[in-house]
């Protein structure tokens, strides 16, 4: 068996032992809130985790872009939400494409929105399952109020070739909360936000089945799921720095960390290692969620990570490190790094990689 030790760095592995851990926590949240789990798979992007995801009680997934709705209906996936707005002719025809094997939504928030997709819909004859998107404080996409949620809605049920499943928010918002108990309230806020705006749609008149919240600090957190049917938490199957920060997750609850060599200690508080936006990205979370730095080094012992180039990252505060040293991160955003990462290596708690997985946009 090839051994972490032997893996070039930098390299990201993932804990076989915390991953499941996270997924069955995750799926059994979800089980006991009585609302079904759509994660969002955006963060990995990996068929491995998906079917996982899948077989721990997931009914379908979330995805970002025609591209990741095409590849998890390649691996077998068969129900799929793609939860941005497609409006671009190519991106809705590659749509339809893949809406030929799968029970396939799509995002819709606007009437130019709607009418493009219904337009390449009638021109296939395959209806199109869609959601409609509110905004509940995130300020990206999605309609902010129930008149013209409603008004959307009618507009929608009046083009034959889509078919209204329901409405969804994003409340990444919550992610930029002042602290853990802002985060809380934010994220029960949003979440009972949707739930009215279901409730407010029905009141008017319109069929409204599915009530779809998502992010992975509110699906931990908040404390009311009234009236909402499905959450679409991506970042839960890792965690990272962000989750730390924000107190919805313990170092021990992050599944996914990068390896990198110590390169240079060129002054007595300063190291530099082999690793840098790259492949760490360059988030550092915001308010609640800021990390403080751009990776959090844990082993040997917990150090910020200040400062990065492209293939640089620079300890400003350094402690004990020597040139040619093995560390280990914490990214601060895991996502970015599975999405950068050529590879991820499966691992075990013994120093053993189980699996090495491709990332299949460099396929
Ligand atoms: C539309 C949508 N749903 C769900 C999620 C998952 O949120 P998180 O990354 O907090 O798990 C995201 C994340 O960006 C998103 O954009």
């Amino acid at each position: 068996m090839t051994r972490i030790a032997d893996l070039p760095t930098p390299c990201v592995l993932i804990s076989r032992r915390v991953l499941e851990s996270n997924l069955q926590a995750m799926a059994e949240r979800c089980q006991r809130l009585g609302v079904r789990l759509r994660p969002h798979i955006k963060t990995h992007n990996l068929p491995e985790i998906a079917q996982r995801q899948l077989h721990a009680g997931a009914g379908g997934v979330t995805v970002a872009t025609p591209q990741e709705a095409a590849l998890a209906a390649r691996h077998g996936v068969r129900d799929i939400f793609v939860a941005r707005e497609v409006v671009d002719r190519v991106d809705l025809y590659a749509l339809l494409d893949v809406a030929r094997s799968v029970h396939l939504i799509t995002a819709v928030d606007s009437v130019d929105g709607a009418e493009a997709l219904a337009a390449v819909a009638a021109a296939r004859e395959m209806p199109m399952a869609v959601r409609l998107e509110v905004d509940t404080g995130g300020r990206r996409c999605g309609v902010a109020t129930l008149e013209a949620l409603t008004a959307l809605a009618r507009r929608v049920l009046a083009l034959p070739a889509l078919r209204l499943e329901g409405i969804f928010t994003h409340e990444g918002h919550v992610y930029g909360a002042a602290d853990h108990q802002d985060l809380i309230r934010q994220a029960t806020a949003a979440v009972q936000a949707l739930g009215a705006m279901g409730a407010g749609l029905r009141a008017a008149g319109v069929p409204c089945g599915e009530v779809s919240v998502g992010s992975s600090p509110s699906a931990k957190t908040a404390t009311d799921f009234r009236g909402v049917t499905e959450v679409r938490p991506g970042n839960y199957v890792f965690n990272d720095g962000m989750q730390v920060a924000n107190g919805t997750a313990r170092l021990e609850d992050c599944a996914l960390t990068v390896i990198a060599t110590v390169i240079s200690r060129p002054a007595p508080d300063r190291a530099v290692l082999n690793v840098g936006s790259k492949l760490l990205g360059s988030d550092r979370g915001k308010n609640a969620s800021d990390t403080g730095g751009y990776g959090l080094l844990i082993e040997p012992e917990r150090q910020v990570l200040t400062r990065l180039y492209e293939e640089h990252g620079v300890i400003d505060a350094a402690n004990g490190l020597r040139v040619g040293q093995r560390v280990r991160l914490l990214p601060t955003h895991a996502c970015i790094v599975a999405n950068l990462a050529r590879t991820v290596a499966l691992v075990d708690d013994q120093g053993g990689v189980i699996e090495v997985w491709s990332n299949r946009r460099y396929a």
